[in-house]
């Protein structure tokens, strides 16, 4: 049934210890827990206690035998009316649990993840975030490593005891058991105390991919305290790496699980944008130690409290460790890609949702990134020195607490005396604004008119307006910038901003550094996009104005066959050739927009987009553009090709990038050549899969996809990437079948949601091949959802998304991407988690 916001109460009793005994065995695991309650007298209730899929064993009060009502959400049982202690033994299958939800076991080892609610399927308890509690756990097992949250107590043959002195609710407590061995080092903190740390592999090849993690993870501990004046504040700080995860990577206290993925890495075997990633989400975890754990959520509505924050953060940390300017394009693609296009469907939910039916499902890109984005616009509406005192002051206030969005605001209004009634509805209008533009300019004074809009999202018809911050600089004509970056801060529907005393009328830079998540709408010409691509001082800008213009032409492309502007052409191989420009921000200003963004563009525009001829434009306009630049091609090859032993550290990463790119332009005019050489050449994966995906990309390489196949096929993380990639990369007739072909392999495996991502997520992400007229696609990705669905609902609903688009495309198509979602529904048995995903995209809930 459906959960709402306004419904919230407190838990009827406090939990002030938990202990808990876990006697490991694979089909029979035994917990037995004996927990301190006590009556909130406050919000008195009903003593009941969360519990799924576990059978009961038995039960005291205060030691004496009860029999309580279980029912499969739970139990409810007569409590004496003062403090009392609960004690419980129950029965879990970890082995038989494929839906990676509570105690299950990956590649032979223990491990859990509880978050949001499988707690509640390991034992009886109140699993909510804001019942916390003091766990002691003790952890009996016949393996060389067990471990929990906190700090080591005692441990000897078979068993070990762990302390964590941080109250906490049951989301973040984790448990790992199993033959690992350590990869260890240490850190001191900025008070001086020594902090053992670890991350746990499997004995074999993932010994040596530890390295980087190790070091990522101490990079993040020191910014956190230069940087936030955050401390660790345990002992020792653990990271295991599992093989079969649902998600990237778990915060829990002390005891980060990591999906291997994510944590894992070396030059052969790992891409330059994995180590990127790698490097993000250890800090991302590491930084919810305050952002999560100190400070939590008091509800599941709040998630964005904890998520959006610490994204923001990981984004900061990002930046300071390469190019803010380059951190923040990336950002933007992701967000224009995928949150508009959530935030424009049938899918779109506040930041801060107001019901649900299975929390899982609103671990979205809005609540991470569009959340991320709103503490990014807090912080620019009231200036750094604010946004750091403001979090001093939260860190200080709700040390301990959990927290909701209005404790947040309010520390933001009380530390700077602003009033953010307004903004709050960041967090509960769901949908992008549209911001149009239009300007004039009189008597040396220069006019910006602004207009915002929303459109309608799923049960919110009507909108109000928002606070837009939106940071504007103006150029001369001949370049300069005559009037530097300035926040206007909009909050009316229609509002204006003059600028005097002007010899001429400027150009106007908007929105730079893409100062909030909106579509900004604006008349421009071919020229002043070419002008600004040239000539801003905002590189943020400066990129921007290169995608929309490359925007403009595929959409001419498309829509009217026009051949490629030529001020386009000019203005990316000017970019190309500026030696003075950083390398990584110049391979993004010659990437396009991708398929799926312009589909969503047309369909804005009142187009019904043909993914195929979307496709075509796309090549053609790749075509002209490596034509434009053949000339200098192999030279920006040779002068960004980085010699000597590999590094991942963002300038080297950035040179390989252009590199890259370069590689792409030269395979569409040399036949595959240089391709096949730097396949052949590369000591790192990052150029070897460059190659390779050069090859694929023009219909060949079929002999070096063995070769990469045979090289690598007992790594599975490299050979998840061998999946994607011939999947994402299979021309758009052929995409449904060569995904069958992967699904045949021997080492396909759907109960590992990374093989299963690997060929379905590419599927979905090959726009032309997804959206093949013959609806092949389609069924083969609803049938293959439906097959996973009886064994692991979370990944299966969070692929569901696949579907979220139907409305965007042509009747025949949508009555085929519908189906299949009906199809779906309908099948029996289906999660509680798929359901309400299928329902929502169908527009029954
Ligand atoms: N809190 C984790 C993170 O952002 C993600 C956990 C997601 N779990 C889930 N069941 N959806 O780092
Ligand atoms: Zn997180």
């Amino acid at each position: 049934q459906t959960i709402y916001l306004k419904d919230y109460r407190p838990f009827a009793y406090i939990v002030d210890d938990v202990h808990l005994t876990f006697k490991l065995a694979d089909t029979a695991t035994r917990v037995i827990s004996r927990t301190s309650f006590r009556p909130n007298t406050d919000f008195p209730g009903e003593f009941f206690l969360h519990g799924q899929d576990i059978k009961l064993i038995s039960a005291k009060v205060d030691g004496v035998e009860v029999s309580p009502k279980v029912t499969s959400e739970g139990l409810t049982c007569d409590v004496p009316d003062k403090p009392f202690v609960w004690e419980a033994e129950v029965e879990i299958s970890p082995s038989t649990n494929t839906a990676l939800e509570g105690l299950y076991m990956s590649g032979g080892m223990y491990c859990t993840q509880c978050e949001a609610e499988g707690f509640r399927k390991i034992t009886f308890y109140p699993d909510r975030p804001d019942v916390m509690s003091v766990f002691t756990v003790r952890v009996e097992g016949d393996y060389p490593v067990l471990l929990s949250n906190g700090n080591p107590v005692a441990s000897g043959n078979g068993w070990a005891e762990w302390h964590d002195p941080w109250p906490k609710p049951a989301y973040l407590f984790a448990l790992v058991a199993g033959n690992l061995v350590a990869h260890p080092s240490s850190f001191t903190t900025m008070s001086g105390k020594d902090v053992d740390l670890n991350i746990y592999v499997r004995p074999g090849s993932d010994e040596d991919k530890c390295a980087f993690g190790m070091e990522a993870l101490k990079r993040s501990m020191k910014w956190d305290e230069d940087v936030y004046g955050r401390e660790y504040d345990l002992d020792i700080f653990n990271i295991v790496a599992v093989d079969d995860f649902n998600m990237g990577a778990m915060e829990n206290k002390g005891l980060n699980v990591f999906n291997s993925s994510c944590v894992l890495a070396s030059p052969e075997t790992s891409t330059d944008a994995n180590f990127e990633r790698i490097e993000a989400i250890i800090a991302h975890e590491y930084f919810h130690n305050w952002t999560g754990n100190r400070i939590t959520c008091r509800d599941w509505f709040q998630l964005c409290l904890k998520e959006g924050l610490t994204v923001f953060r990981d984004q900061q940390y990002t930046g300071d460790q390469g190019s803010h300017a380059v951190k923040r394009i990336e950002d933007a693609i992701t967000l224009r890609s995928r949150q508009f296009r959530e935030d424009g469907g049938p899918l779109a939910h506040p930041v801060r949702p107001e019901s649900f039916i299975e929390i899982n499902n609103f671990y979205t890109i809005t609540v991470y990134e569009k959340g991320a984005e709103i503490i990014g616009m807090l912080k620019r509406l009231v200036g750094d020195t604010e946004y750091y005192n403001a979090l001093d002051l939260y860190f200080k206030r709700h040390d301990g607490d959990a927290a909701t969005i209005e404790d947040w605001l309010q520390v933001f209004e009380d530390s700077t005396g602003r009033d953010l009634t307004q903004f709050k509805r960041w967090y509960s209008q769901a949908g992008t604004p549209r911001v149009t533009v239009t300007d004039d300019f009189r008597d040396g004074s220069y006019t910006l008119n602004f207009a915002q809009e929303t459109p309608p999202t799923p049960g919110q018809d009507e909108k109000h307006a928002q606070v837009i911050p939106l940071a504007v600089g103006l150029l001369s004509e001949n370049g300069d910038e005559v009037v530097p970056t300035t926040v206007l801060e909009m909050t009316e529907s229609t509002q204006s901003f003059t600028f005097d005393g002007l010899a001429t009328k400027p150009v106007p830079s908007i929105l730079r550094d893409f100062s909030a998540p909106v579509i900004l709408q604006r008349q421009q010409t071919s020229a002043e996009r070419a002008f600004l691509m040239a000539h801003d001082t905002d590189p943020f800008n400066k990129w921007d104005a290169g995608d929309a213009l490359a925007m403009d032409v595929l959409k001419q492309i498309v829509t009217k066959d026009a051949a490629p502007d030529a001020a386009y052409l000019d203005g990316v191989a000017a970019i190309m050739r500026d030696d003075s420009l950083d390398p990584a921000f110049r391979s993004l200003a010659v990437s396009q927009p991708s398929e799926s963004e312009v589909a969503q563009a047309l369909h804005d525009a009142g187009t019904t987009p043909d993914p195929l001829a979307i496709y075509h434009a796309s090549e053609a306009l790749k075509l002209a553009v490596a034509q434009h630049m053949q000339d200098i091609l192999p030279l920006i090859m040779a002068q960004y090709t980085v010699d000597g032993p590999y590094s991942p550290d963002a300038k080297s990463a950035g040179k390989r990038s252009l590199a890259r790119a370069a590689l792409g332009m030269l395979t569409r005019l040399d036949g595959g050549a240089a391709a096949a050489k730097t396949f052949a050449e590369a000591d790192n994966m990052t150029m070897q899969l460059a190659g390779l995906a050069g090859l694929r990309m023009i219909g060949k390489g079929e002999d070096q996809s063995q070769a990469f196949r045979k090289q690598w096929r007992d790594d599975r993380l490299v050979m998840d990437k061998w999946f994607g990639l011939t999947v994402s990369l299979a021309a758009p007739e052929n995409a449904a079948q060569t995904a069958i072909m992967m699904t045949q392999e021997p080492d396909f495996d759907m109960k590992n949601p990374n093989r299963f991502r690997a060929v379905f997520g590419a599927l979905a992400g090959n726009s032309a091949g997804f959206h093949d007229a013959s609806g092949a696609s389609y069924t083969l990705l609803g049938e293959w959802l439906a097959k996973l669905d009886a064994i692991n609902p979370q990944t299966t609903a969070r692929m569901t998304a696949a579907f979220e688009t139907w409305p965007r495309y042509d009747a025949d198509r949508q009555a085929k991407m519908r189906a299949a979602l009906e199809t779906l529904g309908a099948t029996s048995g289906l999660s509680r988690d798929t359901g309400e995903m299928v329902g929502r995209m169908l527009g029954n809930q």
